[in-house]
């Protein structure tokens, strides 16, 4: 445990309720941010919060509070909570006060810094609006993240949040040449410990480093493991001057454990019974990842939405920090459409032709009018059928069911139970693709020849086309000899599959790895 006490600073606990402490100090208020430290070696560790009068500062337990009692000594600290930083951190899993949580030495080298810092000016700031890839189709296509950008990933429980940040890591992590952040705010343990095993196991554990402040802890950790996240992703930007990745599980869990300190500290709740100061909380983080001339930190965050309503304040109060926001909806989860992204609530601030080009442009809104049209026309075929579109309508009808299903994708973090192997697919594949779907070339394919794939080439070897495709089949084996890789795909998996969809056999991972990584 790394704390230094000042010598003399000594208080009496005053009152205990829960995680909140009242205690006295006669001689030296201890100023706001101040760790205290009481008990049997300094276990339990107090912020203050609160001067109440002369001599009584209130202050939150950032450690359970068992054992504490009235009348027992606390020691300030003489500084506010600190992480450890410097290039020893790497590799390593930490809880909030920087001790080591992997059951190894913990590193010698480092220099402790405040958790609690202020975002850099305006005048250090630097943007450049540069696309981040990440492998995943739906999101390269509609809702493309900003390298030095944050983006959210909204959904409600168990609609593949967790998945989906996972995912990412494993698609980005092994190309980004900067050192990634991985902190987890009030999720599962378990969860966590997996992760660390996954990093390990895949090799990039060299050039990461894991934060936990889990929901098995008091809400006084929860609510400043961020920060310390944040402190030792700011060294990284400011002294090491690289990029960094900073992966948030769950920015929810930040907000409701200030909301649970407010209400412990004896605040008025305001709205839905959030802490009034909500706003100032989390643009106090959120401010913190910011890009400088010296580096760049990019954030993804999951956002838990209360009981799927996204304008819950916590919800709306995230979404104004963010430059992509990824919506995923129960409806399309409930569907097997995943990742369960909804695309026409899905936005990013890079979708713009001057940034992505006038192409990717022009086939992102064409896929959302598709897709938005057959939004609308599903009322109508519930209520009438099908058959009572005009042909046009039954055309939208078919290349935006297509669309869906192109853009559904198997994930290699979901290997183990969906029998799939994961697929990366580069932008101009997965561009490639909707655009040939809008072009109906694919009209004749039984839609489940789209579903779970990777790029559109591998639509041919799910299924062959029915005898009125014949006229389908020259055209795509002409189109074959333009795009070397389908061609030599083809071969490999011209077999029909009686069950495209559950009895698709996994790819030999070999052949997508060097898919993959040619772009
Ligand atoms: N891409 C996917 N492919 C297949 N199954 C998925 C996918 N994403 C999510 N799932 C299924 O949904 C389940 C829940 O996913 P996940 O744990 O990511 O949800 P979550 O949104 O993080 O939930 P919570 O809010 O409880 O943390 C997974 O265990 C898995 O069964
Ligand atoms: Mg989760």
């Amino acid at each position: 445990m790394e704390y230094k006490t000042s010598l003399s600073n000594l208080g009496v606990v005053v009152s205990v309720r829960g995680s909140v402490v009242d205690i006295r100090f006669d001689e030296q208020l201890p100023p706001i941010y101040s760790l205290l430290r009481a008990g049997k070696d300094g276990c339990v560790a107090i912020e203050v919060l609160a001067q109440l009068n002369a001599h009584l500062v209130r202050g939150i337990a950032l450690t359970p509070t068992q054992g504490l009692a009235r009348g027992m000594v606390v020691e300030d600290t003489g500084g506010p909570l600190k992480a450890p930083v410097g290039k020893a951190i790497l590799s390593r899993m930490f809880d909030v006060f920087g001790n080591v949580i992997d059951r190894q030495p913990a590193p010698s080298a480092v220099e402790w810094r405040t958790v609690h810092r202020a975002p850099p000016p305006l005048a250090r700031r630097s943007t450049k609006s540069e696309i981040f890839e990440t492998g995943i189709k739906v999101i390269d296509v509609l809702a493309p993240l900003e390298r030095g950008g944050k983006a959210g990933l909204f959904g409600g429980a168990g609609v593949g949040k967790t998945v989906l940040l996972t995912e990412m890591i494993h698609n980005m992590i092994g190309h980004h040449e900067g050192v990634s952040i991985f902190c987890g705010i009030g999720e599962r343990c378990r969860e966590g410990e997996e992760l660390y095993r996954d990093m390990k196991e895949a090799g990039v554990l060299p050039n990461m480093v894991m934060v936990f402040g889990q929901m098995n802890e008091p809400p006084g950790s929860r609510f400043r493991v961020g920060h310390a996240a944040l402190t030792m992703a700011e060294y990284f930007r400011d002294d090491e001057h690289r990029d960094v990745l900073l992966l948030i599980d769950n920015i929810f869990r930040f907000i409701q454990a200030g909301s649970e300190v407010s209400g412990l500290m004896g605040q008025m709740p305001s709205r839905l019974g959030y802490q009034p100061t909500m706003g100032t909380e989390l643009s106090g983080l959120e401010e913190r990842i910011a890009n400088t001339d010296t580096g760049a930190i990019t954030s993804i965050q999951a956002v838990y939405v209360p009981a799927d309503d996204f304008t819950d304040p916590a919800a709306v109060h995230t979404f104004s920090h963010l430059s992509a926001s990824i919506v995923l909806s129960r409806k399309r989860a409930s569907e097997g459409l995943y990742p369960a992204i909804d695309p026409l609530q899905s936005s990013s601030k890079m979708a713009t032709p001057g940034i992505v080009g006038e192409r990717h442009y022009g086939l992102a809104q064409e896929i959302r009018r598709t897709l938005a049209q057959y939004e609308e026309l599903k009322d109508i075929i519930a209520m009438l059928g099908l058959e009572q579109l005009s042909p046009e309508d039954r055309n939208v009808v078919a290349r935006a069911r297509r669309l869906e299903r192109f853009l559904t994708q198997p994930f290699f973090t979901t290997e183990q139970f969906s029998g799939i192997s994961g697929k990366l697919v580069s932008l101009k594949d997965t561009l490639d693709g909707c655009e040939r779907i809008l072009r109906d070339e694919f009209k004749d394919y039984p839609e489940s020849a789209l579903y779970m794939i990777g790029t559109i080439a591998e639509a041919k070897g799910k299924a062959k086309p029915g005898p009125p495709a014949a006229s389908a089949e020259p055209e795509s084996k002409t189109e074959a000899k333009t795009d070397p890789k389908p061609a030599a795909e083809s071969p490999a998996k011209a077999t029909p599959e009686p069950h495209p969809v559950l009895g698709a056999k996994p790819q030999p991972k070999v052949e997508h790895a060097a898919d993959t990584h040619e772009s």
